[in-house]
């Protein structure tokens, strides 16, 4: 990679980023995709996604779904952000050309590093979103089905998560900033979820160098100029040294 020829670079990242912070990752066991949360005595619960993360699963039983996400958040107040965050972090402070970090992740790990130049595009646990008049606030409690939107007076308040067969938010930033990429790094995610997944063809197709950055090789490994395994902590701040040499 030669690092004179970058100037816009666009960054994603996914679960694997925060996993050295103590937040689970995406599990899939055969054809079943899990999340897992702990119960109070800190014993594992899968939860499957069509349980928690579809626009059905909250309208069939709302307190399940609420409880998952009040769990989630809760956890936040439990992990720091981890070297990989705070080097994207760095970078988004040095980097003189456009960059863009898109994270797949609802935790707030990446902002409490101090990146700036972010894009959450799968939504995030530290808000609500009105159902009935699409008004986001931050939220930090639990969020139980039923709460008022300060808004619209509704009683719509849910987690402002994009939910499987909901629109990813700021596509159509991404999408401007992919096409003008030189580098295109994809970092800690299992290229298993469009649109994310596709983003490595998109910048590609425009021209920008790809590489991944992940602990085993995903879905889509072969799409990239180059993959490098291993741990997010070690493989981040090196990639940044090297950008900011
Ligand atoms: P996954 O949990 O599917 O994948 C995590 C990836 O991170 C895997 O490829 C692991 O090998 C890798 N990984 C684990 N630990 C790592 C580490 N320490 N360093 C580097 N890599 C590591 O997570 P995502 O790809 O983010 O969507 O999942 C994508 C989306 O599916 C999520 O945003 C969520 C989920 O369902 C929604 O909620 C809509």
């Amino acid at each position: 990679m030669v690092r004179q020829d970058i100037q816009n670079i666009v960054i994603l990242t996914g679960a694997g980023i925060s996993a050295e912070s103590g937040i689970a990752t995406f599990r899939t066991k055969g054809a079943v995709s899990y999340w897992e949360t702990t119960d109070e005595n800190g014993v594992p619960i899968l939860h499957r996604v069509e349980d928690v993360c579809t626009p059905e699963a909250l309208a069939r039983n709302p307190a399940l779904v609420h409880r998952f996400y009040d769990e989630r958040r809760a956890k936040l107040a439990t992990v720091s952000p981890n070297p990989a965050h705070e080097a994207l972090a760095a970078l988004d402070a040095a980097w003189p050309g456009e960059l863009l970090i898109v994270t797949q992740n609802v935790d707030d790990l990446h902002e409490r590093a101090g990146a700036k130049r972010l894009i959450h595009m799968h939504g995030e646990l530290q808000s609500a979103l009105c159902a009935a008049c699409g008004k986001a606030v931050p939220w930090t409690q639990a969020l139980p089905p039923g709460t008022v939107c300060t808004g619209c007076g509704q009683p719509r308040l849910r987690p402002d998560i994009v939910f499987f067969g909901e629109m990813p938010y700021q596509m159509d930033v991404i999408d401007e900033a992919l096409r003008r990429a030189d580098l295109f790094v994809s970092i800690g995610t299992s290229g298993a979820v469009y649109p994310a997944a596709g983003f490595v063809q998109t910048a590609r197709h425009a021209g920008a160098r790809t590489l991944e950055l992940n602990l085993d090789p995903s879905a889509g490994s072969d799409y990239f100029d180059e993959t490098r395994l291993g741990p997010a902590s070690l493989l981040v701040p090196h990639l940044v040294r090297h950008l900011l040499e």
